[in-house]
This record gives structure tokens, sequence and C-alpha cells, in this order.
């Protein structure tokens, strides 16, 4: 990433000339080139943060169309017995899956969803290959996969025996995978900020602003997303022309920057071998992932597979290719 100055300095042409000489010749004398290469490398867009909690409303019950059930916000929350909204919905819900196990494992539809299609700052893990749910697992517990945003993910899969890691992967497996967000090139998107879970939102007060090199990935209902409602869809707004250079980069490697990813994961990138599918997922989400690789927090036996192919990528170049996967079906 480029070292920048602030857009609103008020630099005449000559002075920011000076300036950035100057920068220069200061990351000379440090012998480094960048200005804060931990900033650049994990950028707070794709790496959110959860904000101090408030605690959940107790009182105001909570319903989702087609749902008989009801939940307060501190039942929708409670990491060993989060909602189940439609049990007829999905195949009867292994005891791991839906509760958890006290105190360290916490219930994987808390953050997964009883479908499996996840949130953005999370992931999707409908349709997975088993050995490959399995092989996370276990390299979350071992700590060869411990991306900022897994941290929560890693005390849970460390706590877990191998029958539980068992049957959840067996029932993630399982179900149909599912495109979690529409993707949309906007150069101006809605104001929006992190709020609970991490997840980023609207602002209620409306407003827009200039998408910049980010993603900006909100859900299309705040509600059905804050009841961890399974149906809940995202809108993925990207910065203009991110699809095609994305595909110039999956389809054909980018004029050598990269190899093309149906090399392994398969003629439609539907997955082959140890290679998962890496279709319809959150663009943040595939994003982390590349740059955690890039970056080696996410490491281990088969993501030394993925290493070469994200050396040379930048930030943008992962971006775009995170776009153009999100906007395909599973
Ligand atoms: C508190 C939230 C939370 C809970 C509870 C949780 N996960 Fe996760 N999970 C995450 C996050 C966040 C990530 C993505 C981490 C990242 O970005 O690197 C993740 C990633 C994963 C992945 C990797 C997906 C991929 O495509 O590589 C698997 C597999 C997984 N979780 C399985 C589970 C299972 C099984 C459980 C229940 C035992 C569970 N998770 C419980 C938050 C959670
Ligand atoms: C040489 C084989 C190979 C090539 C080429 C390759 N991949 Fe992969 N990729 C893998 C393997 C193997 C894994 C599983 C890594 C693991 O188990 O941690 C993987 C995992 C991934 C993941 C993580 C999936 C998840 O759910 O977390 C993403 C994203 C990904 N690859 C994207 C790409 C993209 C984009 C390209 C093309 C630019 C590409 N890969 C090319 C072998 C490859």
């Amino acid at each position: 990433m480029r070292t920048r100055l602030h857009p609103k300095a008020g630099f005449g042409f000559r002075r920011a000339g000076t300036a950035r000489a100057g920068l220069l010749a200061v990351a000379l004398v440090l012998g480094c080139a960048r200005s804060s290469p931990a900033a650049d490398d994990f950028p707070e867009w794709a790496y959110p943060v959860v904000p101090t909690p408030k605690p959940p409303d107790t009182v105001v019950q909570r319903q989702l169309p087609g749902s008989a059930r009801r939940y307060t916000q501190a039942q929708i929350d409670d990491r060993f017995n989060p909602p189940d909204w439609y049990p007829a919905s999905h195949p009867p819900l292994p005891r791991v899956v839906a509760s958890g196990r006290r105190p360290d494992v916490f219930a994987c539809t808390l953050c997964h969803l009883t479908n499996g299609s996840g949130h953005p700052e999370s992931a999707g893990v409908a349709g997975l290959p088993v050995n490959y749910i399995l092989r996370q697992l276990a390299e979350m517990k071992r700590g060869t996969r411990k991306g900022a945003r897994a941290a929560t993910m890693a005390s849970t899969a460390a706590a877990m025996t191998d029958a539980e890691m068992r049957e959840a992967a067996a029932y993630f497996s399982a179900l149909p995978a599912i495109a979690s967000a529409t993707v949309v090139e906007a150069a101006v998107v809605p104001k929006s900020q992190v709020g609970k879970g991490a997840m980023r939102f609207a602002l209620p007060g409306g407003g827009s602003e200039p998408i910049g090199d980010r993603i900006i990935e909100i859900p299309v209902e705040a509600e059905v997303a804050e009841s961890r409602g399974p149906q809940t869809h995202f809108t993925a707004y990207v910065p203009p022309g991110s699809l095609a250079r994305g595909e110039a980069l999956v389809r054909r490697g980018g004029g050598g920057k990269t190899v093309a990813c149906a090399t392994c994961h398969g003629p439609a990138l539907e997955g082959r071998g140890e290679a998962p599918s890496i279709l319809g997922q959150s663009p943040l989400y595939v994003f982390r992932q590349l740059n955690d690789i890039k970056r080696g927090t996410r490491r281990g036996a088969m993501a030394a597979l993925m290493q070469p192919i994200v050396a040379r990528l930048d930030a943008g170049d992962m971006l775009a290719i995170s776009a153009y996967l999100a906007a395909r079906e599973p």
C-alpha cells in the first residue's frame, strides 16, 4: 500500500512535493518505505472490532415472518442457546451446533446461523467439505489459523472434542451453500458504522459517503440480522471496476500476478480435492482470508498451497477478487 499524505492537509503543489520528499528521506533514514505497516496490512474495514456492547434487552419479544417463535434480544444473544427460528427448515441440530458446551464451546449457530450462511464478520460454512471443516477447526485449535477475527472461534475450537468436531462438520457440510450478499459497484455508499456483534449497519440518520478503497457490507434488513435470522441477506458495495478486475485475476491470473483459481478450485470454482468452493461467500470474509494467508496469520498444511497465489497481490487485487467471487452463485 502507498504512503499517503492527509488529503485535506491544504498544501499547495510545491509544498506537498516538499513534504513528500521529506517523508521519503525520513523513511529512507529509518530503513522502511511505509508509514504504518500494521494499519495498512490489516485494514480496519475488513477486520471490524466490536464496540463496547450494551446489555441486551430482556423484555421485547422479537418476531420474524413465518416463525411462530419469539425471543428477546438477550435470548438471541445467548451463547449456549441461540434462536432456532425455523426448526422445520433444517436437519436436526447436533447438540454442539445448537447449544455448544459450557464453558468454552459456544453454539455454532450463534454466529454461523442454523443454515450455515453466517455474517460478513464471521463466515459462511454451509456446504463446505467435511475434511476441509475438520482441518480448519484443527488449525484454529493448534494456532496455525489465528486471524484477527478468529479469536472466539479459536477458543471454541480449542475446547471441542473430536466427536463434536465431526458432528458439527457433518451438519454444516450437508447444508446447501447460498450466496450471502448481492454485490453492487458504487462510488458512493450509505454512511455506516460497525455495531452489535461487529456487524456494519447503515446509519439510522441516512447520508452517504465515498466508498474509497473498501468493501462496505451491510444487511438488507438490520432487524433480521440482529435477530440472527437465517434469511439475512447483505448488500456488499465494492468500488467501480472491481468485478472486471477480479474476473481477470480469477480467470486468467491477471497477466502473471497469480494463477487461475480453477487450476485447484475446480473448473467452475465449485471446489475440488482439498480446495473448497470459493463462490458466493461474503466478500469481506474472502478478503480477510486472502490477506491473512498473505500476512501469515493463516498458515497450515494446505494454506501453504495458497501462499504463492497471494504473494504478489495487493489490497486492491484481493478486494477485486473477493468482489468477483462473491457475485457468483455457489
Ligand atoms: C462467536 C462467533 C462464532 C462461533 C460461536 C463459532 N464461530 Fe466459526 N467462525 C467465526 C468467525 C468470526 C470465523 C471467521 C474467522 C476469520 O475471519 O478468520 C469463523 C470461521 C469458521 C470456519 C472456517 C470457515 C472457512 O470457510 O474456512 C469454520 C469451519 C467454523 N467457523 C466452524 C464453527 C463451528 C463448527 C462452530 C461451533 C462449534 C463455530 N464455528 C462457532 C465465528 C464463530
Ligand atoms: C495450487 C492450488 C491452488 C490455487 C491455484 C488456488 N488455490 Fe485457493 N486454496 C487452495 C487450497 C488447498 C485451499 C485450502 C486451504 C486450507 O485448507 O487452509 C485454498 C483455500 C482458499 C480460500 C479460503 C477458503 C475459505 O473458505 O476460507 C480462498 C478464499 C481461496 N483459496 C481463493 C483462491 C483464489 C482467489 C485463487 C486464484 C487467484 C486460488 N485460491 C487459487 C489451493 C489453491
